[in-house]
């Protein structure tokens, strides 16, 4: 049998993209020459990869079973080419972060000031919820991750950085705006504006409504924390979001935070990598500065949680 890195490039890109003609687009190659290419790795190998559903391209069970093996060995390869181009040019690092949504003013202000200092490095930043950001991981895709609770299913490696507290915010005139040690229960009886599903923020809260045996109502759902803090400005509703999103809102008084007696939810933000994924010099240096400016971080909010 005689099977090509090419081969194997082919079949990631149809499983990617669901057809023949944009998989060749990708790999600037003429349709022909893909479904050559597949029907020669079938036929070396006496096995039906692929099947067509309605009008997509999709793995036969037996493709799936392959493909999670062909996948090491692409990706490792692009690891391969990724390293060879970072040794030839050992000062220009290429660093691929994702990050929660919510973690965004946190990863930013981070990245500007690893990037002051190591103007020879470039960091492709991801922002996404929870949900898509585990499938990227999954995929291989980033080299970095800052999270909120690392996914047990996943082979990671995982250091917790700092608090992640989750908070009641209202708009500066809201009736319950100043009001001191607010019971929990009297806060699950006001309209809020919640975070989408698969968003990690929202799972947090409902687990944590749900261990007091309330249920939080939500008039609203929204895709960010942006529309969130928009939404409760606008006098929708209540939100609970991470104090990590809200600074330039406070600073600004556009919103308050709620005294809720037995709040914060305490969460914390987590480094994350794959435990299959050696990280190159420039990820690794971008990784260690994060651990150690954290804290700095963390303290610069400190203020706004003094009573
Ligand atoms: P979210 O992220 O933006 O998906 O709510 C928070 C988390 O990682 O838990």
């Amino acid at each position: 049998m005689h099977l090509t890195i090419r081969q194997l490039q082919i079949v990631d890109a149809i499983v990617q993209l669901g057809n023949y003609s944009l998989a060749a687009e990708r790999l600037h190659m003429t349709q022909p020459a893909v479904s050559m290419q597949m029907k020669k790795l079938e036929d070396d190998i006496g096995l039906i990869l692929f099947e067509r559903k309605g009008k997509r391209i999709v793995l036969s069970d037996v493709g799936s079973d392959i493909y999670q093996h062909s996948r090491q060995l692409t990706v490792a390869y692009d690891h391969l080419i990724e390293a060879m181009h970072e040794i030839k040019d050992s000062h220009k690092g290429r660093i691929k972060v994702a990050a929660t949504t919510t973690s965004n003013h946190l990863i930013t202000q981070m990245i500007a000031c690893f990037s002051k200092q190591n103007k020879d490095m470039k960091v492709a930043l991801k922002i996404t919820n929870r949900e898509k950001l585990i499938q990227q991981l999954q995929n291989f895709e980033p080299d970095i991750v800052l999270m909120g609770e690392p996914p047990p299913k996943l082979e990671l490696v995982s250091e917790p950085l700092i608090p992640n507290p989750l908070l009641v915010i209202a708009h500066t005139n809201h009736p319950l705006a100043g009001k001191t040690g607010i019971p929990l229960k009297q806060i699950a009886e006001h309209e809020f504006v919640a975070r989408e599903q698969g968003s990690g923020t929202r799972d947090a809260i409902e687990l944590f409504f749900k261990k007091k045996g309330l249920i939080l109502k939500s008039t609203l759902e929204m895709g960010s924390n942006e529309a969130i803090k928009h939404a409760v400005i606008a006098g929708l509703g209540l939100g609970l979001v991470s104090l990590h999103s809200i600074k330039l809102e406070l600073e600004a008084k556009k919103l308050v935070i709620l005294d809720v007696n037995q709040l914060p939810i305490k969460r914390y933000w987590h480094i994350v990598k794959r435990k299959d994924k050696k990280l190159l010099p420039a990820a690794k240096q971008f990784q260690n500065f994060i651990v150690r400016e954290a804290q700095e971080y963390a303290n610069s909010y400190d203020h706004f949680l003094k009573k």
